[in-house]
């Protein structure tokens, strides 16, 4: 029987029974004999210095068995080196214990270590420690004096800052008929996966040590806890076969790692280190942003003028940055632009990227401003976007790999029924309910990291591909395990994807919606390299009837080798097995984007999203009834799992317009909601159907697959959506994000 092709196809996740039974293991599952928990005690305090730290009542706890300070914590010669994991922004990075200084409230101040969880946790309210307050800032919009440019550093490349001015903007948006300006805030909010930070350390004497780590980057994280703490990298394994989601919050190495390594080090036992969920408040977040724009169009339509202007938070030792203000040129053409990004340093702990960091955020102000003008010059939104379409990006002048965002805004279009739209704000009713139609735009980059892959044609004739990267609930391992069958001929119960583990061939962590493209290409590479040795082979077997066949008429189909039209001629994969002697064939392959012929174009996947909403008359709360999101990234390798991607960023869209934000007490520094009771996220009741449609978009240059990725674009369009609804539904802008019912009554 024929295999038939995977790719495009909805195959159902692999390990989907494993996840839904519970026998799927995440960093904090793993049965260890002899093991110790760790429990890390925050600062409660958000700026000054810790004059005293009293551990004798812990020490004195049954069960305690040490606790780390940064008085008695080991002299590592990392405290005195700028080393940072490869995700670092600009700037220092933080060392936990490394002294007596805060910089942030919830900043890490000592590991307590014992018997079991519960002795450890009630330990911590033993601990006694003074601090020095000194006065902080926390709060971006009451510091906006100190907004300055980011530093650059190893991150810049991936981050370019803005682009330059072109034409004159102010004097353009002076003399424009049509403009609108307007600012825009966002707060702050928290990464909560589901499976809280967690790593356990098993000590395996000599410096050697195995360890489970919730991460977004096995390598990363290995490369990390070699560095710190002078170990052998080949003595340091990192494993996340399972990742109970991460969106970004896995991307640096976490903090419960180093300070669970430094016990196991220390204690040469293995130890484990929870985070609880108030916790998770404690590190990298979303930054608050506040972004003020002005776009001004002429009377038929065509914008003249864009200009923004974006300030992000900030730590005091990182320069955390994001591309902010530079979305609209690479959307929309105008001859007169002035983009900034600032950051503004505050006694906060560093942020961290988010699903979509800089471009869910900046393409809500963008798609809320384009809206309001859209209003002004009384066009229809939809058609304000094909008016400004652009086949090229405006910023460089260059064209893209592909583009299908006009298949995008019609098919979305036609699915919501736009058409039937009354464009007169505040004008349909529902009963007590006001009815909002709003549409917006999405755009995302199309990253791919260079990466390394194993390919074996093992003995018993199963294909194995190997690769470090994680699977962060994504739907990589079936992904991956599609585009290794479609390549060999090989059914997929034949192949096994090795993955989560930094003793595989190099892999990036897993962001930047990059894997597919990354990972993938250079398990194609590796299959590929993988066949030639394979076709070798077979030429040189004694009287092959392989040896005069140009090696392009030799296919690998149905687990064996074959010749295009010659039904005569084939060797199953079992004989070839034989006649190396019973040996495997192996090969590993180093891949990359064709970083040459990409220069000459722009890339990125882009999205449509259209959004009803109904908003109470009287009580002013907002319910998202229908959400239709159409998406362009290429090439769909499995429409099942892409189309969770998108539901899933769709979700998180609809979260960040209306409900998500972590507010801080500017007299305490601290987060005041640190708990999902106070942290708002969506509820299924808060979650209307939704859909999703794919566009036909057929990219031959940006990778070999070509695929662009679909784990952020499906959130970006959404939160200027919903904004845009609201504004329909009951003639108010806000724009401020979240959108609670008080700013509406
Ligand atoms: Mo994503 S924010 O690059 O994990």
């Amino acid at each position: 029987m024929e295999n038939k092709p995977l790719i495009g196809q909805p195959v159902s996740r692999l390990e989907g029974l494993e996840k839904v039974t519970g026998s799927a293991r995440y960093a904090a599952d793993y049965h260890v004999s002899d093991l110790l928990y760790g429990y890390v005690i925050n600062s409660t305090i958000t700026k000054g210095k810790i004059l005293s730290i009293d551990v004798s009542a812990v020490l004195a706890l049954e069960g305690v068995v040490k606790i780390f300070t940064h008085e008695n914590r080991p002299s590592l010669a990392w405290f005195d080196l700028q080393y940072a994991d490869m995700d670092a922004p600009p700037g220092t990075v933080f060392k936990p214990l490394s002294d007596n200084i805060i910089r942030y409230n919830g900043q890490p101040v000592a590991l307590i270590v014992a018997e079991d969880f519960e002795t450890a946790r009630y330990a911590s309210t033993l601990l006694k420690v003074v601090y020095k307050e000194e006065p902080f800032d926390t709060v971006l919009s009451q510091n906006l004096d100190k907004a300055r440019a980011p530093k650059k550093g190893m991150s810049t490349p991936l981050k370019p800052p803005p682009p330059e001015p072109a034409g004159n903007f102010d004097k353009a948006f002076g003399k424009a008929d049509f403009k609108t300006e307007a600012t825009y805030h966002h707060g702050t909010e928290h990464h909560n996966p589901l499976e809280l930070f967690a790593t356990t350390a098993i000590y395996e004497g000599d410096g050697k040590l195995t360890i489970y780590d919730k991460t977004q980057g096995t390598i990363n994280n290995q490369f990390y806890i070699a560095n710190v703490f002078g170990l052998k990298y080949k003595n340091v394994r990192v494993l996340a076969p399972y990742v109970g989601g991460a969106f970004g919050s896995g991307l640096r190495p976490q903090h419960q790692l180093f300070l669970c390594v430094l016990a196991s080090l220390e204690l040469k036992r293995n130890v484990r280190v929870t985070l609880e969920r108030k916790q998770m408040f404690s590190f990298g977040h979303r930054p608050q942003t506040i972004q003020s724009l002005r776009f001004s169009a002429d009377s038929s339509g065509m914008l003249t003028a864009m200009n923004h202007c974006a300030a992000g938070e900030t730590s005091s030792y990182e320069d955390y940055n994001e591309i902010l203000s530079s979305w609209s040129h690479k959307l929309y053409p105008a001859a007169n632009t002035l983009f900034e990004y600032k950051l503004v340093p505050l006694d906060l702990a560093t942020p961290i990227d988010m699903r979509a960091p800089g471009g869910v955020t900046a393409m809500h102000a963008i798609e809320c401003i384009m809206d309001e003008l859209a209003y002004k010059l009384d066009m229809d939104p939809l058609d304000f976007r094909l008016k400004n379409y652009s086949e090229i990006d405006p910023s460089t002048k260059k064209p893209f790999t592909s583009k299908e965002l006009k298949q995008c805004y019609e098919k979305g279009a036609e699915k919501f029924g736009w058409h039937l739209r009354n464009p007169k704000p505040a004008s349909t009713k529902k009963g007590n309910r006001l009815v909002g139609w709003g549409m917006a735009t999405g755009i995302w980059d199309a990253y791919q990291f260079p990466a390394r892959a194993a390919a074996v044609l093992t003995k018993d004739s199963r294909l194995e591909v190997h690769n470090a990267a994680t699977d962060i609930g994504t739907g990589t391992l079936t992904v991956m395990t599609q585009i290794a069958a479609d390549e060999f001929g090989i059914s997929a119960d034949d192949v096994s994807f090795f993955y989560g583990d930094s003793k595989k061939p190099f892999s990036m962590f897993q962001g930047g919606s990059a894997i597919t493209a990354s990972t993938g290409t250079a398990i194609i590479a590796a299959i590929r390299e993988l066949k030639k040795k394979i076709i070798k082979k077979i030429k040189e077997m004694p009287d092959s009837p392989f040896e005069k066949i140009p090696e392009h008429q030799i296919v690998f189909r149905n687990n064996s080798v074959s010749v295009q039209n010659r039904p005569d001629i084939c060797i199953g994969f079992q004989d070839l097995i034989r006649a190396n002697n019973g040996r495997e064939f192996k090969v590993t392959k180093l891949a990359g984007p064709d970083v040459l012929k990409l220069r000459k174009y722009s890339k990125a996947a882009h999205s449509a999203s259209f959004v009803e909403v109904e908003v109470d008359k009287d009580l002013g709360t907002i319910t998202v009834t229908r959400a239709v999101t159409a998406v362009a990234a290429g090439k769909i390798i499995n429409p099942k799992t892409a189309k969770s991607q998108i539901l899933g960023s769709m979700i998180w869209g609809i979260s960040k317009a209306l409900h998500e934000e972590t507010l801080i007490d500017p007299n305490l520094g601290k987060y005041i909601n640190a708990n999902l009771g106070e942290y708002h996220i969506p509820s299924h009741a808060d979650i209307p159907e939704m859909e999703v449609i794919f566009a036909q978009e057929d990219d031959t240059l940006i990778n070999e697959l070509g695929v662009k990725g679909v784990g952020e674009i499906g959130m970006t369009a959404i939160p200027a959506a919903v904004a845009n609804a609201v504004f329909h539904a009951t003639g108010k802008r806000i724009n401020d994000l979240p959108i609670h019912f008080d700013k509406l009554i």
